[in-house]
């Protein structure tokens, strides 16, 4: 039996947005796009969403648009993808790595008090697998130390704390939509603010610094330089029909990883990450945390089951010990306990209960 860790949904009516699009012949970013932003903002109940080509390139435009360069600071988790970091390199401002909560893999909130100075101006934290930061602690923080927060929520789609779903919570918040994710583009990405001039700014930087608004063909004009970061209409119409079906897809994880929870419950060498006090996890990836993650790993990939590692512990990386652009604060034990220890199942709208008992029984025999 092969089961996959992932797979995109796509069904007759996305296939049929898509044609629509190609038939149409207005393949750039247009109106596709702009129902796209609007679909997914009152999704996350935000102002503002705007479509980008990856999660990458939001962060990188969302550090812009808050004038964050040289001379600055940012603190970001170490267990992570390494965009969350890299970003920081490219605006030209100091990266700051801090580590990580081992029981939730997520940014140690009292590590980054202790690595904040005078020049530290945001903290990029990751909702890591959609598992929901602790927005009444980083708030506190943001007010106490003066900080903006671009919350890096490449997987956290549909997650939510408080009953509110991520996407407003932080000053800038940026989704992916890679294939890994479970509304997905192939490439893209969307950020979402409530900040009306932020928005705008975003918007205009990514159409090469054109005046946005009452913007013509006769009339375009450039009020600053800017760059390409459009999301096509083609990729769009996927994200489109797919958000149609949101409701759904999520329901669907959230009880086939209730299901894993139970059916792993027992299991000594087997725990969860924590969830943050009156938060939902959005299940985009299912993680345990396990010893014997490696030798689970090994055994059931050549059997067909793809299971995968959780992400990397950026301190281990050559492109990170570089001190020029990057200061490791602190022991990164917990980052490498969850290096160690992490592992992703399979999770997705179709897995069947059979498939996901045969992947339980294969990671129960092992513990
Ligand atoms: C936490 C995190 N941040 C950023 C990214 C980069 O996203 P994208 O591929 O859309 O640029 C990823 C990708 O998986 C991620 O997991």
């Amino acid at each position: 039996m092969k089961i996959p860790l992932i797979k995109p949904f796509i069904n007759g009516d996305i296939k049929k947005k898509v044609l629509e699009v190609l038939e149409g012949g207005f393949l750039t970013e247009g109106a596709v796009t702009k129902k796209f932003e609007d679909v997914f903002a009152n999704y996350v109940q935000a102002k503002n969403a705007i479509a980008v080509t990856s999660c990458t390139t939001g962060l990188e435009i969302a550090l812009r648009a808050l004038s964050i360069g040289p001379g600055d600071e940012v603190i970001v988790p170490d267990y992570t993808y390494p965009a969350t970091a890299t970003v920081v390199t490219i605006v030209g401002a100091h990266c700051v790595i801090v580590d990580v909560d081992a029981t939730n893999m997520l940014i140690n909130y009292d590590a980054i008090e202790t690595a904040i100075t005078p020049k530290t101006k945001a903290i990029i934290p990751v909702s890591l697998f959609g598992n929901p930061l602790d927005y009444n602690r980083l708030n506190h923080i943001k007010e106490k130390y003066n900080l903006f927060i671009i919350e890096d929520a490449a997987c956290s789609l549909g997650a939510e704390y408080k009953g509110k779903k991520v996407g407003s919570f932080a000053d800038i918040s940026v989704f992916s939509l890679h294939p890994r994710k479970f509304i997905t583009t192939g490439e893209g990405g969307m950020i979402t603010t409530e900040n009306n001039d932020w928005a705008d700014w975003l918007n205009s930087y990514k159409h090469f610094g054109m005046a946005m608004k009452n913007a013509s063909r006769e009339g375009t004009q450039f009020d600053m330089v800017g760059t390409n970061y459009k999301l096509s209409n083609v990729l769009s119409a996927i994200g489109l029909g797919q958000m149609e079906h949101i409701d759904d897809l999520l329901t669907r994880r959230k009880l086939l990883a209730g299901r894993y929870n139970d059916l792993l419950a027992e299991f000594v060498k087997i725990s969860f990450p924590k969830i943050v006090h009156e938060g939902m996890h959005s299940f985009q990836s299912y993680c345990i945390l396990t010893p014997m993650r490696d030798k689970i790993m090994n055994t059931l990939r050549p059997q067909g089951i793809e299971v995968q590692i959780g992400t990397y512990a950026l301190h281990l990386h050559p492109a990170f010990q570089d001190k020029r652009y990057f200061t490791l604060a602190g022991d990164m034990k917990g980052s490498t306990t969850s290096l160690n220890n992490c592992l992703t199942l399979p999770l997705f709208h179709d897995l069947s209960e059979m498939e996901q008992d045969y992947v339980v029984k294969k990671v129960t025999e092992l513990c």
